[in-house]
């Protein structure tokens, strides 16, 4: 019996054991995968009691607030992580610590596997909002062959920071700017919080994107935000962002609990997940 977690503050609103469940019986494997409510002043016992084995775990997810906390305490963290600056990912190995960071896996799997992204992928780019989400989006672009990328966020310094930290390509500059970049844009990502159930809406004039260009957001509560609506209505191509959330989960699933065949984002599986998002 292989178990794994995932540990936030709170916790209990997580899809996480949803989606590892879903995996496990699909699979056939003997194993769980629960949410725990740890504090940010328990972090350090908790991180010691998991290398040391207390906790019967083999790895375990981390979320918010614990995303770059949890960094002091790993053993080892992968350089990509490193860069990011987030551990999102936690592997126990040989009573060790290891972190990496895979939300940049999701999201840049999420895009490929939609089929929106054109052959030959270059260009500009636009990522609104530089909050913990963007550096993982940022960095996926860039390897995908985006560039320039343009980071806009309300707070500018915030943008900045993350340009300065990333390095490369990457033009940070305040949400109003917007405007300067929009019609020269080859894909536009929304990884703010607006346009999230209970958020206030992104309101964003799309009428300069260019019609080939692809529209991405990260929220996916609702699964289709005005973002998406307004940019399949006027026929730019969209992903939205639950598959970043399925794809996100695959290399610690495969990474834990060892599965005979790799765990799969089907259809089956999204509409398992959409269930749990209904209004
Ligand atoms: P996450 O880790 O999911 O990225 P976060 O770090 O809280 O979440 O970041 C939220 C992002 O949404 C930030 O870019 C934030 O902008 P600020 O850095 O200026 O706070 C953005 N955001 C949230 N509410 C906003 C609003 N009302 N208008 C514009 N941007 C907003």
């Amino acid at each position: 019996m292989k178990n794994a977690a995932v540990i936030g503050w709170p916790i209990s609103h997580s899809l996480s054991p949803r989606l590892h469940g879903f995996w496990l019986d699909n699979l056939e494997i003997e194993g769980s995968y629960k949410a725990i409510p740890v504090e940010p002043e328990k972090l350090e016992e908790f991180s010691n009691d998991l290398r040391q084995g207390k906790l019967g775990l083999e790895g375990m997810n981390v979320t918010v607030p614990h995303k770059q906390q949890i960094m002091q305490y790993c053993d080892d963290i992968s350089p990509l992580a490193k860069r990011i600056g987030a551990v999102n990912t936690i592997v126990v190995k040989d009573g060790k610590l290891l972190g990496s960071n895979t939300d940049h896996y999701g999201f840049k799997t999420n895009l490929i596997e939609s089929g929106k992204l054109p052959k030959d992928v270059s260009g500009a780019a636009i990522v609104l909002g530089a909050g913990g989400a963007s550096r993982a989006v940022c960095t996926a672009l860039e390897e995908l062959g985006y560039g320039p990328i343009y980071l806009l966020n309300r707070t500018v310094e915030r943008a900045e920071e993350v340009a300065n930290d990333l390095g490369g390509n990457i033009i940070a500059g305040p949400l109003t700017d917007y405007d300067k970049y929009i019609s020269d844009c080859q894909l536009l990502v929304n990884s703010t919080s607006l346009g999230m159930k209970g958020q206030n809406p992104l309101s964003i004039d799309l009428s300069k994107l260019p019609k080939s260009s692809v529209v991405t957001d990260i929220v996916y509560t609702p699964l289709k935000t005005d973002l998406l609506f307004q940019a399949e209505e006027r026929g730019n191509p969209i992903v939205d962002g639950l598959g970043m959330l399925l794809f996100q989960a695959i290399p610690g699933f495969e990474a834990w609990f060892i599965p005979p065949q790799k765990p799969i984002v089907s259809e089956k599986l999204r509409n398992h997940m959409l269930e749990a998002l209904q209004p």
